[in-house]
Order: structure tokens, then C-alpha cells, then sequence
């Protein structure tokens, strides 16, 4: 979703603003722009398209040269994706510049007003109601104008505003939108999220709803919604800049596949002490989790289906009944939820509006909130009783995959925790569960090993039309996301089906051909899903199955295979998804989509 950024100092600005626009592209955008004070003049380039275009436009910014500036990535919300509508946006007398993120809820009362005032509006967007309120508030005090036109704004905001007549300072104000601000030396910086700014500094401020911030190159002074000056506490992020760049892979999707093992051992490993599961950030009284009598766990998208394979482990280990639920439904759902009930809240980036939403809802009824989060400092992060982070690094690609993965393994150590605590498992149990956990990250580095077939098996399929990802109980869980990874990046249209819900209906647009992705890594129910593959193979269907190697009946039924090694479902979800995680990625590839930036799709999608 929309991206912004900001500097100001002793360097070039417009520069520093392309490159932070670079690393935010993974976010999403359909449109570009910055906008570079000097001498009292505000200079503005913008594009449709990508950032290389407003790169040649600006002679990689030479055109606009300037120490203070704003940059913005657009994604369409309101207005087509033009120059018009792109930001950064101008008042009137051309005082002004602005960028935002969010939306503006009351923007249309706002530019009727504005009109009757005399402004003269020349995009569609709702933010360019901003900057005019700036212009009609300005009596010679850029504070005063800012703080005025917040206050009759209603949505969310993240707003980047600089002021011809003030060429030494920045104003960001932030209201239900992530914004963070950057302290340099001699120069400092904001941006929607830390990618782009890692490159340059590590010491974050992390602002919070209702509060604004004047940065100027040597100093931020942030204020309260009133304006009153008030002290934070500056943060040290550990993420590198190779953190945040492909190191030699093609796409961020495929080094981030390849960092799994990795990034869950940084999760699991900090957790799993002398033989016992340490939550120490997780403060549940034994009271509180005995009085638990339902799980409710919420999310969107891809961390919905991590949701449903959670609940499979939590239920079985815990022996508490676990509901899934999309959040942009949950909250419509007058859901039976009181202060007996545990939100489990997952999210990647700690954003996705729905989810907040969805767990505002929920907390208003009484629950508590349990939030499963990568990005540190986020807003569910912030508005959970308890949080637990998946220490996977900055996921740059759209698609998610080990921002999946690690939500699992955060369930994973849940489960465990909980269920020793309730004295649902035995001791041996335990132990057991906690050697297996620990052998995940070596079981998917031999997934990534085992499988050098995939790029092949992704030029057989990757002219189909249709596929259709089937599989029971764990596996069906998986297939849920590994139909979504296909479809988001390869735009093949993908289907996941519980597979004795194939005779239902489905069946029927089984034809001569159709890839049929059979997952069948779950041994109680290997036998059934074989039926299932005989009869869609009766059809005319070419089946790919994804089996364990010791199921050696499956090579004669199966007209391609990829083998996982075998592993406890309850656990088995991270092993299991990631080779169909690497075939979604080479049918993209044979298919020449753009695998880190799916069109119309959004990184962070902060708005419901
Ligand atoms: C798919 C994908 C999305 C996200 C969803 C939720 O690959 O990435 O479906 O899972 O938008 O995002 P977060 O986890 O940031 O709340």
C-alpha cells in the first residue's frame, strides 16, 4: 500500500528519497512522486508507473536538487492511477506539498467546503483536501496550520507536509497509519516502515496515533495532539541493509523461501531453552489460561490459513476449541466472544486494517488478544495484551513465505506451552514434541535440497489455465495456502478443495489434463486421498502429488511427485508448504510475471 519517506540534512534529498521509494516498492503502487524544497520553491516530479521511470524522469534527482524533501508510492484508492492523482499534492498558492497514507474518511465534505472557499482541486484523490485545510489555516505558522487541518480530519492518515516558506523543516503527523522517523546525523528521516530507511540509520522513532513531529536536519520535536512537546524513547533496529536486498537471488520471494530455515530457528531457538518452551514475553497466569474455554484466531490472507493450521495443533494439543475466522468477517459476525475467550491475532506486518478492526472488536467484548507479529512496534503489536514476534526479518516480497511459516512455528510453540500448562500432554509428550520442533528447520533445508526438480515440473504446468490444490484435514490446511501462493504470483487460476468434497461438485471441471496438486503428507488419511487421486485421474487429470518418501504406493498412481520427508502433522505444515511455495514461484517465472510485485497486490494492505 502506499509508501512514504523523508529527509532532510546536508545531503542532496532527492536522491535519498528515490532509494527510500525503491525499498518500498514491495509494498505496492501503481504511481510515484517527491517533491524537493529549495529557496523557497517546492519542485515536484511525478509518474505513473514504476520508480525507475521517475528516476530518468529527475536524472536520478539531479533535476530537483534541494536538502529537505518528501517521496511517495501510490496505490489507488481513490482517483485513477495519473500524474494527476499521483503525490505529492500542492495548495493552491504553491506553499505547500503533502503525502499521504491512508484514507480520508470525510474527504468529500471536506472538498465541498474547501470549493465554497474558493480552492480549486486538481486531482481526484481524498488527500488533496490536506493540503488545501494546510493553505487555509496558514497565517504564518506552519504548526499551527498543521495541527488546524488535523483536527478536521477523520480516517487514517500518515502525512509527510513541507511549506516553501519554511525550507528548513518537515511536518509528519500520523492518525491509524504506520509512520516511523529516523534520526541521523546532521539529518534525519521518516518513512512508512523501516526499509527504507535502514540503509541510513538504525535509530528509529516509532510514532503513535494522535501524535505530530517537526524534524528538522538536527533535531525531531515530537508534540500531543494538543502540541504539547513530549519525549520518546529512540529505538536500535538489529536489521541490516542485506537483510532488506536479494543477495544474489533473482527475487526476494525466492531468497525468502530459501532464508526459512533460518528465520525459524531465529524464532524457535531463543524459545526452546534446556529442554522446556520458554515464552518470556508471554506473561499467562495459570489461572487465566485454565479459565480460556475457547480460542478464537483471526487474520487475513495467507495468515488465515496459517490460522487454520494453527487451530488443528492448538485444538489437539490443547484440547480448547479453536474458531478461525477471516477478520474482514469477524467483525461483522456479532461474534460469541466474552472475557473467557483468547483472540489470537496473526499478522505479518501489523497493519492489515481488517485485522485491527477485527481484534478492536474483539477486545471490546472482553477478550484478550494474543498477537503473532514480525513487524516490531507495529500497531497490533502495540494494541495486543501479549505479543509474540516472528523473528523472520523484513519480508520485501508480496507474497508471503516465511512470514507464514514463522506464524506457524509461534503457534506451534503456543500449543506446546499451553497444553503442558493445562496438563493436557504428559511429560514424554512434551519432550517428544520439542525434539521435533526443533528438527523443522533442518527437515526444510532438506525439502530445499531433496526437490531440484521443481523448476521442471513448473515448465510442464505452467500453461494451464486451472489447477486445483486438494488434500484432508493438515494437508487441506496447507493446500488453502499453496492455492493462494500459485494464484497471487502466477495468476493461474487455483483452487484448494478439501478432497472428499470433490465428489460434491468440483469433479465435474476435472478434465482431460487439469494439473491436480494432491497433497497427501498426512498418514492417517494417505489411503483416502490416494481414492481421490484415482478418481480424478479416471478423468483425465495429470497429478502432482506431494507425498513423504516412504510412501512408495503413491509412484505408480502419480504422474509427478515431490517428496517431504516424514514429520509429525501436528507440525508438519512448514515442511509441507515449502515446495509448493517453490512451484508457485517457477510457474511465475516461466509465466514472466513480476514474482515480488503481483499486479493490483499490496504488501501491507492498510486499508479495509
Ligand atoms: C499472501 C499474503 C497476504 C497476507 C495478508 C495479511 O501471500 O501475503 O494474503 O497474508 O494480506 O497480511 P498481514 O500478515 O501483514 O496481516
Amino acid at each position: 500500500m502506499c509508501g512514504i519517506v523523508g529527509y532532510t540534512g546536508t545531503q542532496d534529498a532527492a536522491p535519498i528519497l528515490l532509494n527510500g521509494l525503491k525499498k518500498l516498492e514491495y509494498r505496492g503502487y501503481d504511481s510515484a512522486g517527491i517533491a524537493v524544497v529549495n529557496d523557497n520553491n517546492i519542485s515536484i516530479s511525478k509518474v505513473t508507473g514504476r520508480i525507475s521511470n521517475l528516476c530518468e524522469k529527475t536524472n536520478d534527482g539531479q533535476l530537483l536538487p534541494g536538502n529537505l524533501g518528501i517521496g511517495h508510492t501510490r496505490w489507488v484508492t481513490h482517483g485513477a492511477p495519473t500524474d494527476t492523482n499521483a503525490h505529492p499534492h500542492t495548495s493552491n498558492d504553491g506553499k505547500f506539498a503533502v503525502v499521504h497514507n491512508g484514507i480520508i474518511e470525510n474527504y468529500m465534505e471536506l472538498r465541498e467546503e474547501l470549493i465554497d472557499n474558493g480552492y480549486h482541486f486538481e486531482s481526484q484523490t481524498d488527500t488533496e483536501v490536506v493540503v488545501h485545510l494546510i493553505e487555509m489555516y496558514y497565517t504564518g505558522d506552519f504548526k499551527l496550520a498543521v495541527m488546524k487541518a488535523s483536527e478536521r480530519l477523520q480516517g487514517s492518515y500518515a502525512l509527510g507536509i513541507v511549506c516553501a516558506d519554511e525550507p528548513e523543516r518537515i511536518f509528519v503527523v500520523r492518525e491509524a497509519s504506520p509512520l516511523i522517523l529516523g534520526v541521523g546525523i546532521g539529518s534525519n528521516y521518516f518513512a512508512s516502515d523501516v526499509t527504507a530507511l535502514v540503509a541510513y540509520t538504525k535509530n528509529i522513532i516509532y510514532l503513535e496515533d494522535g501524535e505530530f513531529a517537526e524534524i528538522t536536519a538536527d533535531n525531531i520535536q515530537i508534540y500531543d495532539c494538543a502540541g504539547k512537546p513530549i519525549e520518546k524513547r529512540t529505538n536500535r533496529i538489529t536489521w541490516d541493509i542485506q537483510a532488506a536486498e536479494r543477495g544474489g537471488y533473482e527475487h526476494f520471494m525466492l531468497k525468502e523461501i530459501m532464508e526459512q530455515p533460518r528465520a525459524i530457528e531465529a524464532t524457535m531457538s531463543p524459545r526452546l531453552q534446556n529442554g522446556e518452551v520458554h515464552l518470556d514475553d508471554l506473561d499467562l497466569s495459570d489461572d487465566y489460561l485454565k479459565s480460556i474455554n475457547k480460542i478464537v484466531i483471526t487474520a487475513c490472507g495467507s495468515a488465515y490459513y496459517a490460522g487454520c493450521s494453527g487451530k488443528n495443533t492448538i485444538e489437539k494439543l490443547c484440547k480448547i476449541p479453536v474458531q478461525v475466522e477471516l477478520a474482514s468477517e469477524l467483525r461483522y459476525n456479532e461474534p460469541l466472544i466474552d472475557e473467557h475467550t483468547l483472540l489470537i491475532v496473526l499478522s505479518q506486518s501489523g497493519e492489515t486494517a481488517d485485522t485491527i478492526a477485527a481484534m478492536k472488536e474483539c477486545q471490546s467484548l472482553g477478550a484478550k488478544t494474543l498477537a503473532i507479529v514480525n513487524v516490531v512496534g507495529s500497531t497490533i503489536a502495540k494494541l495486543a495484551d501479549y505479543t509474540l514476534y516472528t523473528w523472520a526479518g523484513p519480508e520485501i516480497a508480496v507474497a508471503t513465505t516465511k512470514g507464514y511459516t514463522t506464524q506457524l512455528i509461534v503457534m506451534y510453540l503456543f500449543a506446546i506451552y499451553a497444553a503442558k500448562k493445562l496438563e493436557k500432554i504428559s511429560a514424554s509428550e512434551y519432550k517428544e514434541l520439542i525434539e521435533e520442533l526443533k528438527s523443522l528447520p533442518k527437515l526444510i533445508q532438506q525439502v530445499l535440497d531433496m526437490n531440484p526438480s521443481i523448476p521442471e515440473l513448473a515448465k510442464k504446468y505452467h500453461s494451464s489455465d486451472s489447477m486445483f490444490f486438494i488434500g484432508r484435514n493438515t494437508d487441506y490446511a496447507v493446500a488453502l495456502e499453496a492455492a493462494l501462493k500459485m494464484k497471487e504470483i502466477s495468476y493461474i487460476h487455483a483452487e484448494s478443495y478439501a478432497a472428499g468434497e470433490l465428489k460434491h461438485g468440483t469433479i465435474a471441471l476435472i478434465e482431460e489434463h487439469c494439473p491436480v496438486i494432491a497433497l497427501c503428507c498426512n498418514e492417517k488419511m494417505t489411503e483416502k486421498t490416494m481414492n481421490n487421486i484415482v478418481e480424478v485421474k479416471a478423468r483425465g487429470a495429470e497429478v502432482l502429488a506431494v507425498t513423504f518418501k516412504e510412501n512408495t504406493k503413491m509412484a505408480s498412481l502419480a504422474d509427478d511427485m515431490i517428496m517431504i520427508p516424514k514429520v509429525n502433522v501436528l507440525l508438519g505444515a512448514p515442511v509441507e508448504i515449502v515446495p509448493l511455495q517453490l512451484l508457485a514461484y517457477y510457474v511465475a517465472k516461466e509465466n514472466n510475471c513480476d514474482i515480488d510485485k503481483p499486479k493490483n497486490l499490496a504488501k501491507s494492505v492498510t486499508v479495509e
